[in-house]
């Protein structure tokens, strides 16, 4: 699936130009909500694009590159299509020259940057052009002239009903809190908090003030040395966001897991990422046996009773026999004593009334990363993304402090 373009993009713009919009940034930057369609599981933010502030629900994504959405219908006096060649373009780290045979209007105009916007959930890469126009938040924060890819709605095949996009978070030039930050001179951080079923959440960009969870853990990001897109310049590094996990432990014992496994090669394969898109957490199957083997001893200890698995899943619980405590799973990380808590509501996944079940799937024996931490270990739990130091902050599950991503 990966083809490498070697020679297209030698001049890469390490920096973009600020069109310095100073005026109009409120202190805690650009906020943006966060919403969950509990019939897919995906978290969408909504914003506000173009001269008639045309709403959009766009899915979260941190692994994808920018923002793209569907314009069947849209019109904005502000719309402007990025020309091939350009320096934007370059920026934009376009592909080719788009071109269209239908009359002109957003999303057909000829002679402009290519774009490949992905769709994750139908393993599925459009051509496609980029144009930039104003976005507008709910916290009255416009940002002119953001570079977005913009396509027909019958691209979004898989996207929750509600959907009419996707907001690209990773590590790009062009990703919204890039933009942010070039253009407001602010730090290049952002928040990403996601809610539970019913609740609403929140994205801070731009190093906003929210109230910080008592307990935030630090530890540095790291980069994949290859690109995780399906399309990509030879020599590229993933745009993704990679944590160091040393090893896992199930009510504190660690698990036996060779450590090729999390660690990333020379051809990027292995690792830890974080992924807004998958459900739940999907491990390597040589990191999957080990840890439902060890959980559903550890709740057995506990008088958990465990009972017949329901696919995805292999390890299920009776709900009967769940009192308040289920097994810790810590992911351990660099430093002394660093780990990441998963517990409670991030562990486990009520499927029926009777049943609960380890909120993890498998990957199979050849997973390209190993660990790929899903939207449901990630729910209610505050993340910091900060660029310009290269680190993630994460609070674990605010629930255990009495808070809620409805509440940060
Ligand atoms: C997530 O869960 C929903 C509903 O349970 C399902 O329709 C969807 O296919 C799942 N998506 C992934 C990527 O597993
Ligand atoms: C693009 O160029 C072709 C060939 O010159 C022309 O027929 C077509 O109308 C143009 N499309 C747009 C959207 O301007
Ligand atoms: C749950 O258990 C109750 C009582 O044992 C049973 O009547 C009911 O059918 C079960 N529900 C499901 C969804 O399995
Ligand atoms: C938890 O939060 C709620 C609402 O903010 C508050 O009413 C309650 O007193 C808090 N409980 C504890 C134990 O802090």
């Amino acid at each position: 699936m990966a083809s490498s373009l070697h020679t297209l993009f030698f001049f890469l713009a390490i920096f973009i130009c600020s069109s310095g919009y100073a005026a109009n940034v409120p202190s805690n930057g650009l906020v943006l909500p966060v919403g969950k369609d509990t019939k897919t599981s995906q978290y969408y933010t909504t914003l506000q694009m173009g001269s008639n502030h045309a709403t959009v629900n766009a899915v979260i994504d941190l692994g994808s590159q920018f923002l793209w959405f569907a314009c069947d219908s849209y019109a904005s006096s502000t719309y402007n299509p990025i020309p091939c060649g350009s320096k934007k373009c370059e920026i934009a780290k376009g592909i080719g020259c788009a071109g269209c045979n239908l009359p002109p209007r957003p999303g057909c105009t000829n002679d402009t940057c290519g774009a490949s916007p992905y769709n994750p959930f139908e393993n599925m890469l459009y051509s496609e052009g980029f144009a930039e126009d104003t976005l507008y938040s709910k916290n009255n924060v416009k940002v002119s002239e953001l570079p977005f890819s913009c396509f027909h709605s019958e691209y979004l095949i898989g996207f929750a009903s509600i959907a009419t996009g996707m907001l690209g978070l990773a590590r790009t030039e062009i990703s919204l809190h890039k933009q942010v930050a070039n253009k407001f001179k602010l730090p290049d951080k952002f928040a990403l908090c996601i809610p539970s079923d019913k609740g609403v959440g929140k994205i801070y960009i731009g190093g906003g003030r929210y109230t910080t969870p008592k307990s935030l853990v630090s530890t540095p990001l790291i980069i994949n040395p290859v690109s995780t897109y399906p399309i990509y310049t030879e020599g590229d590094p993933s745009d993704e966001y990679f944590i160091d996990v040393k090893s896992i432990r199930v009510n504190g014992r660690p698990l036996a897991i060779k450590t090729s496994y999390l660690t990333i090669d020379e051809k990027g394969v292995g690792g830890t990422k974080i992924s807004t898109i998958n459900n739940f957490t999907v491990l390597h199957n040589s990191i999957y046996k080990p840890l439902t083997r060890a959980f559903v001893k550890a709740a057995a200890n506990m008088k958990i009773k465990s009972i017949a698995a329901v696919a995805p899943f292999r390890a299920c619980f009776s709900v009967e026999s769940i009192s308040s405590f289920v097994p810790t799973i810590d992911l351990v990380l660099p430093g002394k004593n660093v780990y990441w808590r998963i517990h409670g509501a991030n562990s486990l996944v009520k499927v029926n009334n009777n049943v609960s079940c380890l909120a993890f799937v498998d990957g199979g024996k050849e997973p390209r990363t190993s660990i790929v931490i899903g939207g449901h270990q990630l729910e209610d739990n505050l993340l910091e993304f900060d660029l310009v130091s290269s680190k993630l902050s994460f609070s674990s599950s605010l629930l255990l402090q009495n808070s809620s991503c409805s509440r940060v």
